[in-house]
């Protein structure tokens, strides 16, 4: 139920902190990528270089660092936009009552008023704590600003009492995980929508062993079926050769050349959404040798033709209600030209990519994106996988 979600695992400082290196575990054998933020009081408990091995992340502990050159101090809002859940557990009292306030005094609670994911809280504390009228408003306070709540078990505590305050089950905090993760999907934006996303590039053999393509990753189509998935989408990812893996939450078809790609989008042609953003090559050689061409033999030349512009046929072929998104490459008049391509393929929208931008394009794992829409333009620059989810919320909430 969790292979291939994302939590964001936050520890504060009780002594049940140790338990959090085996919910680790728990999250990962159950298939999620797991990073983890700790308070500054956690790190006497356990230290941050367990969770780092363990989740192969950095942990995240102050929101600044001691270098001043260190750009990375905007963590707390990607990583609150990379989780699709953010589990607190333990959660002390003193971390309870700072994000009932709104506190932000360290990289867990200002991840805390980052996060658009759902957080589940887990309070852990000694029984007495546990029951005082501070952290008991406290619990209403959190329930009420939507916060999910897992209720502290009953036992022997390590102060010697017996009562209620220990650290639920890992098993219950795995259960309660797996049902907000899955109820939040159902409320997402396209929830019951089929999406189809095309991603990567396109290989135009000339012979068995040489073709022309281009060098797509398929890193930002993929990063956009990931967020269609996690906005509730039903998503079909046709995705090209040499490109990266997917996570499991779609299906997945591979293709290999433009022709290839043009049958199997027109066997998905009618899903509710679609967004075009392989790399289509835009010639094949005019002919295909079945073995290898020698050198000898070669002309020194190669006939070209123009392969279907799939994206133009979609636009033909629109379905009533259907949401068409494109993307545009571009090397100059980024806007003029992406604008261009929006009229002339009837597109809803498109993503337009400038190859000159500074961290941009191909391979990269950011991205600069204009979104052009009919009545709209928004620039949307990070994380290739943070600004997929942000184009999508921006297009559907
Ligand atoms: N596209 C397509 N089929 C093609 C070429 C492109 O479906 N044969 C789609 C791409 O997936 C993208 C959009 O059309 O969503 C724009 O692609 P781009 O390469 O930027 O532009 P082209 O339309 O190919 O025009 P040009 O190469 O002249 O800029």
């Amino acid at each position: 139920m969790l292979s291939g979600n994302r939590i964001l695992l936050g520890v504060t400082g009780g002594i049940a902190a140790y338990k959090s290196a085996y919910l680790l575990r728990e999250f990962q054998k159950a298939g999620a990528d797991v990073r983890v933020t700790m308070t500054p009081s956690a790190t006497r408990f356990i230290g941050s270089e367990t969770f780092s091995a363990l989740s192969r992340h950095t942990v995240a502990v102050e929101v600044f660092t001691d270098n001043r050159q260190d750009e990375s101090w905007t963590k707390h809002i990607h990583w609150a936009e990379w989780a699709d859940l953010f589990v607190i557990a333990p959660c002390t009292a003193n971390t309870l009552s700072k994000i009932v306030h709104g506190a932000s005094d360290n990289m867990l609670t200002s991840t805390v008023l980052a996060a658009r994911c759902p957080v589940l809280i887990c309070p852990t504390m000694d029984g007495e704590m546990y029951e005082s009228p501070g952290v008991t408003h406290n619990l209403e306070k959190a329930e009420k600003m939507g916060y999910h709540l897992l209720e502290p078990e009953s036992g022997y505590l390590a102060s010697g009492l017996e009562a209620v305050g220990r650290l639920p089950r890992l098993s219950s905090i795995l259960k309660k995980s797996e049902t907000i993760i899955s109820e939040s999907r159902e409320k997402g934006p396209l929830s019951g929508k089929s999406v189809l996303v095309t991603a990567g590039p396109t290989r135009e053999f000339i012979d068995p062993v040489r073709y022309i393509s281009n060098p797509s990753s398929g890193k930002m189509g993929i990063a956009m079926a990931e967020a269609a998935a996690r906005l509730g989408g039903n998503v079909t990812l046709l995705k090209g050769p040499g490109t990266e893996k997917e996570t499991e939450r779609m299906n997945t078809v591979p293709f290999i050349s433009a022709y290839d790609l043009f049958e199997k989008v027109k066997r998905h042609q009618k899903a509710d959404i679609v967004i075009m953003a392989a790399a289509v090559s835009d010639f094949a050689p005019s002919e295909t040798f079945n073995s290898k061409v020698k050198k000898e033999d070669a002309s020194g030349s190669i006939p070209l033709k123009q392969t279907p512009d799939i994206l133009h046929w979609l636009g033909d072929h629109k379905t009533d209600h259907q949401v068409l998104i494109g993307f545009a490459m571009e090397t100059e008049n980024l806007e003029k030209n992406a604008k261009k391509k929006l009229a002339a393929k009837n597109l809803d929208w498109i993503c337009a990519n400038s190859l000159v931008a500074e961290n941009s394009g191909f391979q990269n794992d950011e991205n600069e994106i204009l979104l052009i829409g009919s009545s709209e333009t928004k620039t949307f620059v990070g994380q290739k996988k943070v600004i997929s989810l942000q184009i999508l919320r921006e297009i559907f909430t």
